[in-house]
């Protein structure tokens, strides 16, 4: 295991690692649409997790912060929408979805405004149940899924937005600054009559530091026995975290 750690790091600094994933295609109404990368923006890391929560790469990822050569794709709120990915959500965690209106085009805008949140992704159902812990502890939804898929909320205002896909992965997240996040900015015009008002809104940085519980785990995370879901309440509120993943083709 060493060895093959060991390799993985080296071929980390040429290429990709794997377990690691990036989003790269936007789901609207169960299909991908467009080209892979056509309206997500694409990272300059390869597929390397972010750590520091206080950066701004953790808006939309290492250079994401502008979207000139990302389309923006028009859909109405209501519409059911999500993510899918290169490689597999390999690490367990959770997968959760931001929403922040631009001020103009989408493609315009680096995220610096506020966000709500839209969707979560945590644990499977029951994992309170001794049923659903296997040999590795509590169990997660998203893990080893490649999509997932979920209603943008019909009362979402019209406008341009940046829809920021989050993957918090916590096989080392029992360590400081050791949490690894996997972002992506998709950008979208959103039609329709919503009158809501999204929120709680929250400053990316600045929704998680490196202690919030859930991005600091207690304990190795194949010893936790339950899991807080870090970041604001959704919105609508009274949305639920899923505890299941609705995947492509699912
Ligand atoms: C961000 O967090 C890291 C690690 O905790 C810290 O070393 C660094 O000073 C912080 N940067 C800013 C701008 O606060
Ligand atoms: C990624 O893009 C950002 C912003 O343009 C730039 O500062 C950074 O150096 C780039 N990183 C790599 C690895 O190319
Ligand atoms: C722009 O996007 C196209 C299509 O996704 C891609 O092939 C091309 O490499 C991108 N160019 C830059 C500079 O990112
Ligand atoms: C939990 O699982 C048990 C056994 O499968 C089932 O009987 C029970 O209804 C489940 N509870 C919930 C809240 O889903
Ligand atoms: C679940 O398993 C743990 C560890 O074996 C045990 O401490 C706990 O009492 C069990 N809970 C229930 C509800 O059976
Ligand atoms: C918005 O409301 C207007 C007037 O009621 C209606 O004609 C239109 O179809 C609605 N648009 C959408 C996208 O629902
Ligand atoms: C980190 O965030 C948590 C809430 O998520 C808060 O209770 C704590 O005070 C914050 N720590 C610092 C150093 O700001």
């Amino acid at each position: 295991m060493k060895g093959l750690s060991i390799l993985a790091i080296l071929v980390a600094r040429v290429t990709t690692v794997v377990a690691h994933w990036n989003y790269n295609n936007l789901i609207v109404n169960g299909q991908v649409v467009g080209e892979p990368y056509q309206y997500v923006r694409r990272t300059n890391n390869s597929n390397h997790p972010l750590q520091l929560v206080n950066s701004t790469d953790m808006r939309c990822n290492a250079g994401g912060a502008s979207g000139t050569n990302t389309s923006t794709y028009t859909l109405h709120a209501g519409d059911e929408v999500g993510f899918g990915v290169e490689e597999t959500f390999g690490h367990p965690g959770i997968q959760q979805v931001y929403l922040s209106r631009a001020p103009g085009l989408a493609a315009d805008y680096d995220g610096s405004g506020p966000w709500a949140k839209v969707y979560a992704a945590t644990t499977l159902a029951n994992a309170t149940s001794n049923l659903t812990f296997g040999s590795e502890g509590l169990l997660w939804a998203p893990r080893r899924t490649h999509s997932f898929r979920f209603v943008l909320p019909g009362q979402t205002p019209p406008g341009e937005y940046l829809l920021r896909a989050e993957g918090l992965a916590l096989h080392a997240a029992h360590k400081l600054d050791c949490a690894q996040f996997y972002v992506a900015c998709a950008q979208i015009r959103v039609l329709g009559n919503g009158t809501g008002s999204p929120g709680p809104l929250v400053p990316i940085p600045g929704v998680y530091n490196n202690t919030t519980p859930g991005v600091l785990i207690p304990q190795f995370w194949t010893k936790i026995t339950d899991y807080a879901v870090p970041g604001p309440a959704l919105w609508p509120e009274g949305t639920a975290v899923q505890h299941s993943v609705k995947q492509l083709g699912s």
